[in-house]
């Protein structure tokens, strides 16, 4: 114990037994606890590296990345549908499973429940978690397989999801396939790269960001539990886009297809301004580069028919195999953490928390699309945002639950009406009315036309279920 804390006091974190005098023995236990499993050398050196970045490759250096686009003729539709029956193979045989990453704090939200507990549905306000169920029991059904479901969440709200699962009888789901774990966490740093206490005898820490699951799949036993099922293929996504086309077999099939290791769905950025990271290639790797990171020259560089140079818009739906995520837990620090200048619980000079508005330290996060470029072989293809995004991020504006609940409802007018089935609309073509399908009723498109009765009479608000 001595030792322990004398190598604390050497790397200049002393100030962390600052209340030590005051601790019952639990206290000081389960502070030791804490820094024992804290590498306080690894985050001193991504301190001192905090103001290094490497160079931002040139406009010669990156290429757009090579992506699959939208069907526009005959011959893309055909190896479209290929695809889909390659997908399709794989979830019959069940090599696919659900993952979702929901570990983040939904700072943005501000709400007091976990990001999936969220009421989103237009009509029935059902909560974000049970759409995704219900896509899941869907899917089951159409292939004659369950589909294991994986949920990454944190210290902050795994009990709450977990109770919120059983609440709600797992929304239908087998408990038996439901595989919870938790992310791994991070300490921040001050601005002067101290540990920052949140409690006596506790140092604050965050989530490791959702990269982190790559290495929370394995040390969790989840990695394993796929392989004993089968499972070759995880399919990754967030847990607030609504509009998920969960296991997509069409993005699955050409994952296959192409032997890739992990792919990613991407969408056309709506103008240069559009902050979202893109995909590009970078010395022959496929690899995102944030918003903030690609000069003017690379932002508005165009095509010679004038469309981006760069658009092919991240949108956080991956497919990875289980052979790769394994092979990335063979070596320690694979994917780099990005820092991140943050306003930091700490306590007081008389030991009382204070939760500051302003920036006061840093935060250290991985990102799940830098394992893209440690794949030897990936696919991007492209969506259509309309059909497949729908991120809920703030409050209220854009990407907030009323912009998803606009995008479902658009989205399902547009399903009724290439249906056959007009939905009552004002002058500017804004539908007039909520409308919600359960993807227990139709998953898609297709399964709609084949169920709606002919001549069939839309009324608003409109519910199609089970
Ligand atoms: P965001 O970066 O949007 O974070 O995460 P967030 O927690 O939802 O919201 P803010 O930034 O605090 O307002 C995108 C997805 O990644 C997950 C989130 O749960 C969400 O599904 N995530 C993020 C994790 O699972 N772990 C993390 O450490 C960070």
């Amino acid at each position: 114990m001595q030792r322990l804390i004398q190598a604390v006091i050497n790397a200049g974190h002393g100030h962390v037994f600052q209340w030590w005098h005051t601790l019952d023995d639990a206290g000081k236990q389960s502070l030791l606890q804490q820094i024992s499993l804290i590498d306080i050398a690894y985050l001193s050196d991504l301190y001192r590296s905090r103001r290094e970045k490497a160079p931002a490759p040139s406009l010669q250096e990156i290429t757009p990345a090579a992506v699959i686009g939208l069907p526009k003729s005959e011959e893309e539709s055909v190896l479209h549908l290929g695809a889909r029956r390659i997908g399709e193979k794989a979830l019959q045989a069940g090599e696919v499973a659900a993952f979702v990453v929901a570990g983040g704090q939904a700072t943005r939200l501000g709400v007091d429940v976990p990001k999936g507990a969220m009421e989103i549905t237009p009509v029935k306000r059902k909560p974000i978690f049970q759409t995704h169920a219900e896509k899941i029991l869907a899917l089951s059904k159409r292939h004659g397989r369950s589909i294991p479901f994986y949920i990454m969440t944190s210290e902050s709200n795994d009990r709450p999801t977990r109770e919120f699962f059983e609440k709600n009888r797992n929304f239908g789901l087998d408990p038996a396939n439901i595989f919870y774990f938790c992310q791994g966490m991070m300490p921040a740093l001050d601005f002067e790269g101290k540990l920052v206490l949140d409690a006596k005898d506790h140092i604050f820490t965050s989530p490791n960001g959702h990269g982190g699951s790559i290495f929370a799949l394995q040390r969790s036993g989840a990695l394993d539990d796929m392989k004993r099922r089968g499972i070759k293929y995880i399919f990754y996504f967030q847990v607030d886009n609504v509009l998920i086309n969960l296991a997509d077999p069409v993005f699955l099939g050409y994952h296959i297809e192409a032997g890739a290791e992990m792919s990613a769905k991407v969408t056309a950025k709506r103008d240069a301004e559009e902050k979202v990271g893109v995909i590009c290639q970078v010395n022959g790797k496929t690899t995102v580069i944030e918003y903030s990171d690609l000069s003017d020259e690379q932002r508005y560089a165009k095509n010679p028919d004038g469309s981006l140079r760069f658009s092919a818009g991240s949108i956080a739906i991956h497919v990875l195999n289980v052979d790769f995520v394994e092979r990335l837990n063979l070596k320690e620090n694979t994917l780099p953490f990005h820092i991140a200048e943050k306003a930091i619980p700490h306590l007081s000079s008389e030991g009382k928390l204070v939760k500051p508005r302003k920036k006061n330290g840093l935060k250290f996060e991985m990102f799940v699309f830098d394992a893209l470029s440690l794949a030897e072989k990936t696919v991007v293809m492209e969506v259509d945002r309309n059909e497949e995004f729908a991120p809920v991020k703030n409050a209220e504006g854009e990407d907030s639950p009323q912009t998803a609940r606009d995008l479902m409802v658009r989205l399902y007018a547009k399903w009724l009406n290439d249906a056959g089935a007009p939905v009552p609309r004002d002058k500017q073509g804004n539908v007039l009315g909520a409308i919600e399908i359960s993807p227990l009723f139709a998953l898609d498109f297709e399964e709609l036309r084949s169920k709606l009765p002919l001549s069939y009479e839309v009324r608003l608000p409109l519910y199609l279920g089970p």
